[in-house]
């Protein structure tokens, strides 16, 4: 090749991300546990923190222009109108939707994904008809469809897993067939941290002519989403786990889709029309938000989604793969830890885990001793620990700003848990409390 037409040779390894360089801008990082004690938070895959921007946003709207959107001709509701539907275009923008009208504000994934069941599913699905589900869905992507199942006599399928705990596609072609409707899976796990591979998943439904649900929860806080890219028909997210406030969250619809679903809830902002007998409803997002909306939270994840859309996620994806690698290396070295979480190539940043004779409880509890938050318990994913044959994990989630020296916390404070346990083993064979799995 002459060197006229030699490539640029570049490196494919990113510049490493430095999480000290944004942990300045989340307020809770500062803080200490107890005196002297200083948080070290893992517990991201259930609520992430804010940074400066979210909550400067939503303060802005309580203290300069608070006011209810779409109904006053005054400046302060004006001024809230254009900021609530500024946020509404920019998750459009973020996640590749055509336009603001495929973004529909919800209170979070489980109200999206229910909306989706309470319309789509009692309007389309007839008995007999199949939904495909994967054997790691939270509850919120569960409970829903087996409601539905109740109510409409659908079938739910599952796909299974592979022992490394990512998804067998071979299972998944053996449960998707001439009669599934819809195939609803999570994009990662909460409790394995799998990356699920959405474009195959999404190319097999489509062959059926099945319609796809991609519940993001996880997946939004750990890189960019593309909607388009991807094909899903739905998508469901909320924002408190990507770095915006809680009681708001996003169901996206393809257009076509949720021009052809009725409304779930009636009220104010839904309807162009109401008579005595009859109503018309709204266009589209509107015809799914009825009532005063979460205006404040909104706004805030609005200024989330651009704090996340400045990213360089090539490097923050390297910078998690490693905090997940190191943190699966060092708790396999103590004895009498096993772990359940995907390889970390394949994992977006959470490491599950549980100790022989300690219950997850106990574990979480004596972490906390040393600062270090995390999750204990079925993460509401009870089908997936029992197939896992475990009744509870302890669950520790990374995200970008998390730090190598975090990882060395968590581990040394589940040393210290075993060696405590360990003690009041010895003095009695009984000593170490064992506390029932939760619900
Ligand atoms: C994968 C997944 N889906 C859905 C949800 C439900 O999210 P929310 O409680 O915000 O509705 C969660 C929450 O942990 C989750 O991890």
């Amino acid at each position: 090749m002459s060197s006229s037409t030699a490539p640029i040779i570049t490196s494919e390894v990113p510049a490493p991300f430095d999480p000290w360089s944004i942990r300045s801008r989340f307020p809770v990082l500062t803080r200490e546990v107890r005196p002297g004690v200083p948080l070290v938070y893992l517990d991201n895959a259930a609520t992430s923190l804010k940074p400066w921007s979210v909550i400067r946003a939503v303060q802005s709207y309580d203290t300069e222009f608070t006011a209810n959107v779409h109904r006053g001709l005054h400046t302060l509701s004006e001024e809230a109108t254009a900021a609530y539907e500024e946020a509404r275009t920019s998750v459009a923008r973020y996640i590749h939707a055509r336009d603001e009208s495929e973004i529909i504000f919800t209170r979070g994934t489980t109200e999206s994904i229910n909306l989706v069941a309470l319309s789509f599913g009692r309007t389309r699905l007839q008995p007999g008809d199949e939904i495909v589900l994967t054997a790691l869905e939270h509850h919120a992507n569960l409970v829903p469809w087996l409601m539905l199942a109740r109510e409409r006599g659908v079938v739910l399928r599952y796909a299974e897993l592979h022992p490394d705990g990512t998804l067998d596609l071979d299972s998944l072609d053996r449960q998707i067939g001439s009669r599934t409707r819809l195939v609803a899976f999570s994009g990662m796990s909460n409790v394995l941290g799998t990356l699920l591979p959405i474009a195959e998943i999404v190319a097999r439904a489509q062959a059926v002519g099945a319609a796809t649900l991609l519940d993001a929860a996880q997946l939004v806080a750990h890189g960019p989403l593309d909607v388009a890219a991807l094909g899903v028909d739905f998508a469901a997210f909320s924002g408190h786990k990507m770095f915006g406030p809680t009681g708001i969250g996003i169901l996206y619809g393809r257009r076509e889709r949720l021009e052809a679903m009725p409304p779930v809830l009636g009220g104010g902002d839904m309807v162009l029309e109401v008579h005595r007998d009859r109503a018309e409803w709204n266009e589209l997002p509107y015809k799914f938000e009825a009532g005063t909306p979460p205006i404040a939270q909104a706004i805030g994840l609005g200024a989330a989604v651009q704090f996340l859309a400045e990213l360089d996620w090539d490097a923050i994806t390297a910078h998690q793969q490693q905090l997940v690698a190191s943190a699966q290396a060092r708790l396999a070295s103590i004895s009498g830890v096993r772990l359940f979480s995907a390889p970390a190539y394949q994992n977006g940043g959470v490491v599950s885990f549980t100790v022989d004779g300690v219950h997850p409880h106990d574990l979480a509890q004596i972490l906390d001793r040393r600062g270090v938050a995390i999750r204990a318990g079925q993460h509401c994913a009870m089908p997936l620990h029992e197939t896992l044959g475990i009744p509870a994990s302890a669950r520790a989630s990374f995200c970008l700003y998390n730090c190598q020296s975090e990882v060395e916390s968590l581990a040394q404070a589940v040393e210290y848990a075993c060696s405590v346990f360990h003690r009041s083993d010895s003095r009695s064979p009984n000593a170490a409390r064992k506390s029932p799995a939760d619900g």
